[in-house]
């Protein structure tokens, strides 16, 4: 009886673990993204879209990647917690597919950003995103030239009624000159 017992027992267990590994093995890890290269500007906004097939509730991490830069962005579990470090916490928006958007992008933003899913098991999958920052040039150029050109009138136009005064009053002052000259040579020679 306690013999019988012991190996049902047994066997319960190693059914068991055969059936957690096979469920296992069936629910790994898929991650899907539909874009993985991005190209925003500066000041705008990007989102990184995925969406994972997973057995469990995962723990979504985002990491940043630059160069010899490692960051970590966040972790969070979908309806349980989110922890989002606080360089990214104004800028950052989490979601339940995995998916961050990330907003008022910098020069320095761009770079390599994955996104890693680990099951309540502890295996893992991650996904790369590559992301291109540019520079506002061309908004930037045609402002800075339409400002210049507005200077540039404005110099002129003020140098142009300089010159204007300048000759009106060297003409008044000329003409004064001749028209006072005796009463300006009395009233100056009075004192003396
Ligand atoms: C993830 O969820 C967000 C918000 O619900 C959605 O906009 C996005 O398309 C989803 N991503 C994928 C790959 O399904
Ligand atoms: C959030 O993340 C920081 C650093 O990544 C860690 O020190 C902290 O313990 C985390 N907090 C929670 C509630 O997980």
């Amino acid at each position: 009886m306690w013999h019988f017992r012991l190996c049902t027992v047994q066997d319960v267990a190693v059914f068991l673990s055969i059936t957690l590994y096979m469920w296992g093995f069936a629910g790994a890890i898929s991650i899907y993204s539909p874009q993985r290269s991005l190209t925003r500007s500066v000041l705008e906004d990007v989102f990184f879209s995925v969406d994972f097939n997973c057995s469990g509730n995962p723990t979504i991490q985002w990491t940043f990647m630059s160069g010899l830069v490692s960051r970590d962005i966040g972790t969070w579990q979908p309806r349980l917690y989110t922890n989002i470090t606080v360089d990214y916490k104004s800028r950052v928006k989490p979601f339940e597919n995995g998916s961050m958007a990330l907003s008022d992008l910098r020069l320095q933003d761009a770079g390599y950003y994955v996104v890693t899913v680990t099951d309540p098991a502890g295996s893992s999958k991650d996904v790369g995103f590559v992301l291109k920052v540019n520079e506002v040039l061309f908004e930037d150029l045609q402002y800075l030239s339409v400002s210049a050109l507005a200077l540039a009138f404005v110099a002129s136009l003020l140098m142009l009624a300089m010159w204007l005064l300048h000759k009106a009053c060297r003409k008044i002052k000329a003409w004064r000159r001749r028209k006072q000259m005796p009463e300006n040579d009395a009233t100056e020679l009075q004192p003396l």
